[in-house]
């Protein structure tokens, strides 16, 4: 393990790893500006795919369009992954789904109880979000240089913590009655299906990873307003494609296959 300077407390995540490859080079931080800006720097300098970056604290933890994503003390998981897949850049949203499915799956073993994923990249418990995942990629013409899966989890934080904006929205394993998650057990285990479902991915194809998403859809058969590139759009949600895109399909009965987008409503409720 490879610890970096703002590393000074014990860490007993290499004995709970049974990972081949992920995390078995770490940098560790009590606090650090994003770990994905890390995990990017460091890839770029030719860091190891199954390199972890991992940190207490997040002070400019980031999502989706630069949303900042509230990472205080030991209060939850915030983590960046190096990978390294042969995928095209249309390609590059299944590895989202991939990022989304693998943790809920480690999250249902820990806590007994199946998470819903909210297209495009949400892990939602009891209706609210309760983690995110965000990939960024660097790219040479349409092939992927290497990615770096950023996963944030909500674990220990009590309702009142949550920001007013966001509380009615937000969740964490804590506030949702499970009050003893040991946060390196998770991590491991996290990590442990990450490598098993993305070396499989790459192996076979990414149908498996579709159909978990399509079992624990929350919008699937619904009707959403979305709002993509500026414009808004209603209509129900026929399903997923392989390639990551929601397919819509509008009121005059026409579809619309969906890259990226935010959801505005479910079934005309906007705090759904
Ligand atoms: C989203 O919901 O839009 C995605 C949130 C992703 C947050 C994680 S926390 C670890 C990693 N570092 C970041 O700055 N972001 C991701």
């Amino acid at each position: 393990m490879i610890y970096s300077s703002g590393y000074t407390k014990e860490d007993n995540l290499q004995t709970l790893l049974q990972t081949r490859v992920f995390g078995r080079t770490a940098y560790k931080f009590n606090e650090i500006d994003s770990t994905n800006r890390f995990a990017k720097k460091i890839a770029l300098q030719g860091a190891e795919e199954g390199t972890l970056v991992y940190a207490e604290k997040q002070s400019q933890g980031y999502g989706r369009r630069k949303r900042h994503w509230h990472s205080p003390s030991e209060k939850g998981l915030w983590f960046s992954i190096i990978l390294k897949p042969h995928l095209e850049i249309g390609s590059l949203s299944l590895l989202t789904q991939l990022g989304v499915t693998s943790t809920a799956i480690a999250i249902e073993q820990v806590i007994e109880t199946k998470l819903q994923v909210k297209w495009p990249n949400d892990l939602l418990l009891n209706h609210k979000k309760v983690a995110g995942i965000l990939v960024e990629a660097a790219l040479s013409g349409n092939k992927t240089l290497h990615a770096v899966l950023g996963i944030g989890i909500n674990i220990n934080q009590e309702e009142a913590e949550f920001s007013p904006e966001i509380r009615s929205q937000a969740t964490s394993l804590r506030s949702a009655g499970y009050k003893h998650i040991d946060r390196n057990a998770l991590l491991a285990q996290i990590l442990l299906q990450l490598e098993k479902d993305y070396f499989k991915s790459l192996k076979q194809d990414f149908s498996f990873v579709l159909s978990r998403w399509i079992t624990r859809s929350s919008i699937l058969g619904k009707d959403i307003r979305i709002k993509v590139n500026g414009s808004i759009l209603n209509g129900r949600v026929k399903g997923f494609h392989g390639n990551g895109e929601l397919v819509l399909v509008l009121p005059h009965g026409g579809e619309e296959r969906i890259t990226d987008g935010t959801i505005l409503e479910v079934n005309n409720d906007p705090g759904y």
